[in-house]
């Protein structure tokens, strides 16, 4: 059955529009916004404002690149959750009026299923059962993944996210928005020479605010000591906040793994695109024999190619939306 889907993301503060047809991705754009770095955080109000901004061109170029017409469609997916209920309300509006006047199927997507299904985009693609770590900047999740839209929870953060926990830490040291990719930049400059603690926490499940806590009272001291603390030794507190963040997260993907039994291992999310992460894992699956995969860059932080694949196997079994379905803020895998 041959198939051309336009998939539309808007859950954050990236627009993105892919179109997958048959199983290859033709286009993936993403406008991603800028705006909100000098407010330190997402605005929800000034997200969906620029969601509406730009979604239609997306749409055109999108088009465009793939060389395809809007009668060439076959169904049209989207983001329903969870997500910025302003920004996913522009998504999902959007798909509906392109679906109910093209008079072809709507797809709804769950987001965090669609990170871990962005393993589907490349071969190989992981064997099932597989465990995979997300991490984005609203979510820690370790799922077990049965099948490609059966999935489990099996872990989870109690506080803060992964990202938030680089972004919040960025803002600490006077980075802007988001602070993950430069904390990265940063750290491959410095040496992990200060030590924060690992949380305690039982089981499968993350904290990340204790160490939010740690870091805010150790820059207090060490700025009254020395002014200048930050500025001399920044490269060597971003590698050390990096390797504390990273290790908190491997060592609970280890315990899962020894728990489930499972060694097929990937991760996800905008998180994954770390590069000390991307090498920590690698050499933890060495060292405990599991088959890892790491998503490209490009489909680790929010993007509209893992919607369309997500959307491709619900097409494949039929799996169709009413246009009565409302976006959620907070959706369960
Ligand atoms: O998955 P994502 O694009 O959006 C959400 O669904 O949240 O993740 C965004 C998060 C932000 O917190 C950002 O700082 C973080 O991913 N991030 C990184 C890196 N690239 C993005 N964190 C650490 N290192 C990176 N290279
Ligand atoms: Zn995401």
């Amino acid at each position: 059955m041959s198939n051309t889907i336009l998939a539309i993301e808007s859950s954050c503060d990236d627009t993105s529009i892919a179109i997958i047809h048959n199983d290859a991705i033709l286009v993936n754009k993403v406008a991603s916004q800028s705006i909100h770095e000098k407010y330190g955080g997402i605005v929800p109000e000034v997200a969906s404002r620029q969601h509406l901004v730009n979604i239609v061109p997306l749409l055109d170029v999108a088009l465009k690149e793939a060389n395809l017409m809007m009668r060439d469609l076959d169904a049209i997916a989207v983001t329903r959750g969870p997500g910025l209920l302003g920004s996913l309300l522009v998504g999902v509006s959007f798909a509906k009026a392109l679906a109910l006047s093209l008079k072809i199927p709507l797809i709804e997507v769950n987001h965090m299923q669609a990170h871990v299904l962005a393993h589907f985009i490349d071969s190989p693609a992981p064997s099932l059962p597989f465990l995979c770590l997300t991490v984005s900047g609203g979510h820690t999740q370790i799922v077990l993944i049965k099948d490609s839209l059966e999935m489990e929870v099996i872990g989870q953060t109690r506080d803060d996210a992964a990202g938030e926990a680089y972004d919040k830490s960025g803002k600490m040291l006077g980075l802007p928005y988001p602070a993950g990719p430069l904390i990265d930049k940063k750290a491959q400059l410095g040496k992990p020479i200060f030590q924060f603690p690992e949380p305690q926490v039982e089981g499968l499940d993350f904290s990340f605010s204790g160490l939010k806590t740690a870091i805010r009272y150790f820059l207090r001291d060490a700025i009254k000591v020395n002014p200048n603390f930050v500025d001399e030794n920044l490269n060597d507190i971003c590698a050390s906040i990096q390797d504390r963040i990273n290790t908190i997260l491997v060592n609970k993907i280890i315990s899962a793994a020894k728990k489930t039994g499972i060694s097929e291992i990937a991760i996800a999310g905008g998180v994954s695109a770390n590069s000390g992460l991307r090498s920590l894992m690698t050499s933890t699956a060495h060292e405990h024999g599991w088959k890892l995969y790491i998503p490209q860059f490009q489909y680790c932080t929010d993007n509209a190619a893992m919607i369309a694949q997500a959307a491709l196997f619900k097409y494949q079994k039929g799996e169709f939306a009413g246009l009565d379905i409302k976006p959620e803020a907070r959706l369960a895998i």
